[in-house]
């Protein structure tokens, strides 16, 4: 299962590499790879927080398994999507950077979505796992606010077509609503 979910989140990333090899990333090579490489991280992202309520609506216990690795898939992608941005957008020219980080809050966003992602990743290997205990849950609580400002980036850089950011959102506070509701249900006393 993991090894199917792997070589099926990787395909865009083969895609991307072969578009390249080939010249074949359309007309605008930079913004195809900045679009994909976001699109792709946030849709991993949006995976990686349905796996706990799919575990728990279906009984499907093993699922639990392929949320680490649906994480990491996401950061990977963030962060082909933060090197795109630094290094084929911006040539590494630090001060215009700063000043796109400073003054477009999409980027401000979008940078603080990645920066959240970093010690989830950080903290995935089953050393830390153990180690941090119940601090790891509530760190990784962080999922959901990457998943909200990731949304978020993605409506305040679109121009027009809000539809996708839309689906993002819906998506995300169906999941946050089950979550709640399930937290609601266990701390309600039943009436005996
Ligand atoms: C690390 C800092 C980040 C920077 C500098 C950045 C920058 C950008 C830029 C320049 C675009 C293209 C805008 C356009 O074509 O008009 C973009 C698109 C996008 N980014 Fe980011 N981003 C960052 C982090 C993230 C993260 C962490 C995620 C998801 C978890 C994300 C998700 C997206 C999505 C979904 C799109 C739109 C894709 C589409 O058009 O289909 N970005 N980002």
């Amino acid at each position: 299962m993991r090894a199917a979910v792997f070589a099926v989140a990787l395909v865009p990333f083969a895609r991307l590499v072969s578009g390249f090899l080939t010249d074949d990333l359309t007309a605008n090579p930079i913004e195809f790879i900045t679009r994909q490489t976001g699109y792709w991280a946030l849709v991993l992202l949006v995976a990686s927080l349905a796996v706990t309520p799919i575990r728990r609506l279906t009984g499907w216990n093993d699922i639990i398994k392929l949320r680490r690795l649906i994480g990491l898939l996401a950061f990977f992608y963030a962060t082909l999507h933060l090197v795109t941005w630094i290094v084929l957008d911006k040539f590494f020219d630090l001060d215009i950077m700063i000043e796109d980080v400073v003054k477009r809050r999409f980027i401000t966003i979008g940078m603080l979505t990645w920066v959240i992602l970093v010690p989830l990743a950080l903290t995935s290997t089953t050393n830390t796992i153990r180690r941090l205990g119940r601090k790891w849950q509530t760190l990784h609580r962080l999922a959901y606010v990457a998943g909200i400002t990731g949304v978020i980036h993605f409506w305040w850089l679109v121009k027009a077509d809000v539809f996708e950011p839309q689906m993002f959102a819906a998506v995300l506070a169906v999941l946050f609503g089950v979550r709640i509701w399930w937290t609601w249900r266990t701390r309600t006393p039943s009436p005996s």
